[in-house]
């Protein structure tokens, strides 16, 4: 069955290539979040190309991807890749990971709560979930969400307010938007505790490829937003 990143797989890669200063300002943040990795078992679920893991060294983590287009590469890249395809169909071995994180995957996920929940059985007693994403209601959200009712940026609405190289609109279209309270809310429900978060991307969007930002705390602000929570 084709997958939502089949076929996007140099696309994705390249959009990063082009707005390489956002992807600091995003590498940054996924880095803060991970915190020190070293010695510790890891999953990233939906682990696309591993395009963010090139950056760090990827001999702990472990990748669930639906795309084989995006998964090929992220195994060339170090990453082991364990199962091609969704998450909801995974089956996961109990308190075994010190850290599972989606990077982006899950804003393309429907249905949130029975995915985080068999996440929280596979995390050890300690370990932690940690969920970055474009949230829905910061001014990336609202473009993502503006040009896919539009069907195209092209449009007088966005007209002056759009970045160079805007994030492709097949794949801005196929997202399924949460907002950070939302996903907060899901993981506290299920029993996470001890949050902590943080953002960048917290100009607007026309800006973000200027310069690179350095990630502040919080998750009101930030077009990029790190949720990290414990088991
Ligand atoms: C925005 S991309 C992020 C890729 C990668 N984590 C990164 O940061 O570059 C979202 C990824 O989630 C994957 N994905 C979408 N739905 C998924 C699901 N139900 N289970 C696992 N992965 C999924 C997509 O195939 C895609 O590779």
């Amino acid at each position: 069955m084709k997958q939502k990143f089949d076929g996007y797989a140099a696309s994705y890669d390249e959009w990063f290539m082009k707005n390489d200063k956002l992807f600091e300002s995003e590498l940054k943040l996924f880095k803060k979040a991970l915190g020190d990795i070293s010695g510790k078992k890891l999953l990233s679920v939906g682990c696309g190309s591993g395009l963010f893991e090139s950056n760090i060294d990827a001999s702990g983590i472990e990748g669930i991807e639906p795309s084989s287009d995006m998964g090929k590469i992220a195994e060339k890249r170090g990453v082991n890749v364990i199962k091609y395809g969704l998450i909801e169909d995974a089956e996961l071995p109990d308190n075994s990971y010190d850290i599972i994180y989606f990077n982006g995957s899950s804003s393309y996920i429907k249905d949130i709560k029975p995915v985080y929940e068999k996440c929280l059985k596979a995390i050890k007693p300690g370990g932690k979930l940690i969920l970055l994403d474009v949230p829905k209601e910061s001014a990336f959200g609202f473009m993502y969400l503006l040009g896919s009712a539009l069907k195209t940026y092209d449009h007088e609405y966005l007209r002056n307010t759009m970045p160079e190289c805007p994030y492709p609109l097949a794949l801005a279209d196929s997202g399924v938007w949460h907002t950070s309270e939302d996903k907060i809310r899901v993981l506290k429900e299920l029993g996470f505790k001890s949050f902590t978060f943080y953002q960048t991307l917290v100009k607007n969007p026309m800006y973000t490829n200027e310069e690179v930002e350095e990630v502040q705390e919080g998750y009101k602000s930030g077009g990029y937003v790190a949720i990290i929570a414990e088991k």
